[in-house]
């Protein structure tokens, strides 16, 4: 699905470079690069604070933890989404209240997310799935009118821009009060091991989370608040560092196989090709298609006859999971989510294929469909 040795190849003597200059410097921990990473990709950002820690779950569970939210608290998010984002919820002894997708671009629905409020709700969580923005516009007015706290899952989107209804332009994760985001490997932003990173322009809030995220301390040894321990490493600060830098190209490389998979598949009766939201730009973290009419998995198999990789992102809605059985949700309840889990499939997405690689998958896909 990814290539992320070839993606290595291209960068590996600076990488080489900065990784063995962690290793000399013996600064693990809280380094030198840690700081100089938070520093630039709070600039690639445009947002006042970036705190760095240990991967994408952690930073979702340190924003609810520096919100103050409390045990019976309601936390609004997405039927269809990676189960971290409710996982927190649930650890937290939150109660995760799902909310249905849009079809076309599979962010919360706004509709369906003001219908679920009620006075216990204190915060929404919208993810901005496969790349792209939810409508954060109508997300963080409906989240104004009823005083709730927007915390995104940018995970999946690092990089992606969304224009505001006054027009200006900004970062995925940079909306709402708080975003977290994930650098584990395979992501747009990937480093070598796990990682994640809080974003928010509040300044009281960035301290309280740094301190989280710190065990509660801001001085060694005195702890103020009941903290965790979640740090990015320095070795994993300084491949980012250099990553940074190509992000951009990257999110171009991706939208330059979208368009492909775009072209190869139009008019195709049994394909449904990812929808654009048209406020934001798309990053493409996955190349999600709907397929209708055809049996997704037995497309898998013939795909991985041939050599080429599929995946399920997510064959399973969340409300259907042993995990988070609840008398409030049954099969049915969100129709959009469990048709989606029925028919989506992803293709290979990644910085380094080929127009042959292209040609190859999406012939692949369409002798399957044309048989
Ligand atoms: C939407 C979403 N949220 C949260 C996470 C959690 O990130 P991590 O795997 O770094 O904990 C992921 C990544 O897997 C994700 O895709």
């Amino acid at each position: 699905m990814v290539d992320l040795l070839s993606q290595y190849e291209k960068i590996k003597p600076e990488i080489d470079k900065a990784v063995l200059d962690v290793i000399t410097s013996s600064a693990y921990i809280n380094g030198p690069e840690v700081k100089a990473f938070q520093a630039e990709l709070e600039k690639y950002l445009g947002v006042k604070h970036v705190i760095p820690c240990a991967n994408g779950t952690d930073a979702l569970q340190i924003a609810m933890m520096g919100l103050g939210l409390q045990p019976g608290d309601e936390v609004i998010t997405a039927s269809f989404t990676y189960v971290a984002t409710a996982e927190v919820i649930a650890l937290l002894q939150l109660r995760p209240v799902l909310v249905d997708v849009i079809p076309g671009t599979f962010t919360i629905d706004p509709v369906a997310f003001e219908k679920a409020i009620t006075p216990k709700t204190k915060a929404v969580v919208p993810v901005h799935l496969f790349g792209q923005c939810a409508e954060m516009d109508r997300v963080m007015e409906i989240a104004k009118k009823h005083n709730l706290f927007v915390i995104e899952d940018a995970a999946q989107a690092i990089g992606a821009d969304y224009t505001m209804p006054d027009g200006s332009v900004k970062k995925a994760g940079t909306i709402g009060q708080i975003g977290c985001t994930s650098f584990f490997p395979s992501k747009n932003l990937g480093c070598f091991g796990d990682g994640g990173a809080i974003f928010t322009n509040d300044d009281t809030l960035a301290k309280k989370m740094r301190m989280i995220a710190n065990h509660g301390q801001s001085i060694q040894y005195y702890h103020d608040e009941i903290g965790v321990n979640s740090r990015l490493d320095s070795i994993q600060a300084a491949v980012l560092r250099i990553k940074l830098r190509h992000l951009d190209e990257y999110a171009a490389a991706r939208n330059k196989a979208a368009a492909h998979y775009d072209k190869a598949f139009a008019n195709n009766p049994k394909i449904t090709t990812p929808a654009r939201e048209s406020k934001s730009t798309h990053v493409f973290h996955q190349y999600t298609l709907l397929i209708n009419g055809a049996d997704r998995n037995e497309l898998r198999e013939f795909l991985a006859a041939k050599s080429i990789p599929a995946m399920i992102y997510y064959p399973v809605p969340l409300h259907m999971q042993k995990a988070y059985t609840d008398s409030r949700y049954k099969e049915g309840d969100f129709p959009v989510t469990e048709s989606l889990c029925k028919s989506v499939i992803s293709l290979p997405m990644h910085t380094e294929l080929s127009t042959a690689d292209l040609e190859r998958i999406s012939s692949g896909v369409l002798e399957f469909l044309n048989k």
